[in-house]
This record gives structure tokens, sequence and C-alpha cells, in this order.
């Protein structure tokens, strides 16, 4: 077993996006649950905001260790924001966590570093874990310029905040080139950027934050190269997109982790 294992917990997140209706999410708790019995690792999904609640419950009923949580939030507490949802809304829902600034939110819905860092604050308010995602373009990635990329996101997006907000957090490198398109970044080059993210921690906080802190890798990991990602040392998780979808493949990444 790695040494991070022992001081950081090993963190598998599927993320939905905008796919299941209740009876399909049901049936997937359902199947998964027996599968990850023996999982060494916490095991989380972030899914639509409509099956919050009955999951949940499913949850209680199948005495599922499963974490719930949501893809998205609005920054204020309340207010008259048609269509948005809040950080309280969510936990009254079942929510434990929040994905903030996934690349999809970044691009598709224009959300900037400045925003992110609103809604980390609400989250944080409101007891939700987030999990903020960084990464660079493959425009970027191509010139050379993910390390600037990431110590601008990770400054724009959590400047300010205290260390003990900071151990709160958690991080998921996700290049922007690597997500969706069945081109994983590779160990090395994962690994690299986590290292370079937790310099980045430790020389705004400092270096029990930096170590303490869960820095998951996302981009088109599969049940075929999530054991070698998890290898790495200073990738913590996995944060996976349509592999989570299917209850078998997600079940054979979060049981990859016993490896
Ligand atoms: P992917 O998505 O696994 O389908 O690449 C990851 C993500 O967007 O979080």
């Amino acid at each position: 077993m790695p040494q991070k294992r022992a001081s950081r917990q090993c963190v598998i997140t599927g993320n939905w996006k905008m796919h299941k209706t209740i009876p399909e999410a049901e049936s997937f708790v359902r199947t998964l649950t027996p599968l990850i019995e023996s999982s060494q690792a916490k095991v989380c999904l972030a899914i639509p905001y409509t099956a919050l609640s009955s999951l949940s419950e499913l949850c209680k009923i199948l005495k599922s260790f499963l974490i719930l949580g949501a893809q998205n939030m609005h920054a204020m507490e309340e207010g008259a924001f048609t269509g948005e949802i809040s950080g309280q809304m969510l936990i009254d829902a079942g929510a434990k966590f929040v994905l903030l600034g996934h690349s999809e939110r970044r691009k598709l819905f224009h959300e900037d570093s400045s925003m992110i860092h609103q809604k980390v604050k609400q989250a944080l308010i409101n007891g939700l874990q987030p999990v903020v995602c960084v990464g660079e373009s493959q425009e970027e990635h191509a010139q050379g310029k993910r390390k600037i990329i990431l110590e601008e996101q990770i400054q724009d997006s959590l400047g300010g905040l205290s260390a003990d907000e900071i151990v709160k957090i958690h991080l998921a490198y996700e290049p922007v080139w690597a997500i969706g398109t069945g081109k994983t970044a590779t160990p090395q080059e994962a690994q690299a950027a986590h290292s370079f993210c937790r310099q980045v921690i430790e020389s705004q906080w400092n270096k029990e934050v930096a170590q303490a802190l869960v820095i998951q890798y996302g981009g088109s990991v599969n049940e075929s190269n999530s054991a070698k990602l998890l290898e790495m040392s200073d990738i913590d998780g996995l944060l996976v997109g349509g592999a989570s979808l299917s209850p078998i493949s997600f079940s054979k990444i979060v049981n990859s982790v016993n490896l």
C-alpha cells in the first residue's frame, strides 16, 4: 500500500453529469452497493439534483456507505435567482459535497474562478464539502501553460480562505483535453500536475495543509487505467465521468483501489 494512503483517504467520485432519471439512479445504486462492499475507498456520487432525496433514502435502507453530492450550486444563500439551487437546499436533499468549477461549468456556463470562490465560501458555510476542479485546456496544454493555469485557478478559487477551510476542501485535477475524449493523462503526467498543485497549496498556506489535501484526478478514467493512476503518490482518488454511468465499470474502478 503506498505511503499516501496512510495519511490521505482514497476517494473515488462518479460524476453523472446530466444523466439518469430517479428509477435509473435507484437501479444503479441497488446494483452497485453489493459490488463495492469490500472497498477501501470512500465512494462518492455527484448526481442530478432530482435524484438526491430518493437516493439518500435508498442508501439508508441498503445501509450503503455511498456519499452523495451535487454537481453545482449558487453562490448566494437564497434570493431571486430563477432556476438556481442553494447550498442549504442541497444539504436538505441529502448532499454532503458539491463539485465546483467543473470545466463544463467554466466553459459552457461562463463561470470564472472568482464566481467559484464565492461558491466555495457558500458551500463551506452550509457544511457542504467543495470539490474544486482545476485543469488546463488543450490549447493551454499545447502552449506549455499548465503550471501557470493551475496556479492561477487555485489562487483565484481558493485565495483568502483560511488553512482550516482549505483542509475541508478536495481538489480535482481535470485536464480539459482529457475529459470525455478517451485521452487520459499518463500516470506520470497526472502525478506531476498533482504534485505541483500540492506545492502551490504549500506556498499559499502551509505544508501540513498541503499534505492533508486530497487531490483526485479526472479525465477519461476507466477500469483499465484506474489502478495505474492510483499508484502515483500524489493521486489520492479519481473523478470519473462516462465510466461512472455503468455500475459494473464504476465498481471495477472502485475496486481497483484494493489492488
Ligand atoms: P470523463 O469525465 O471521465 O467522461 O472524461 C470526467 C469529468 O468530467 O469529471
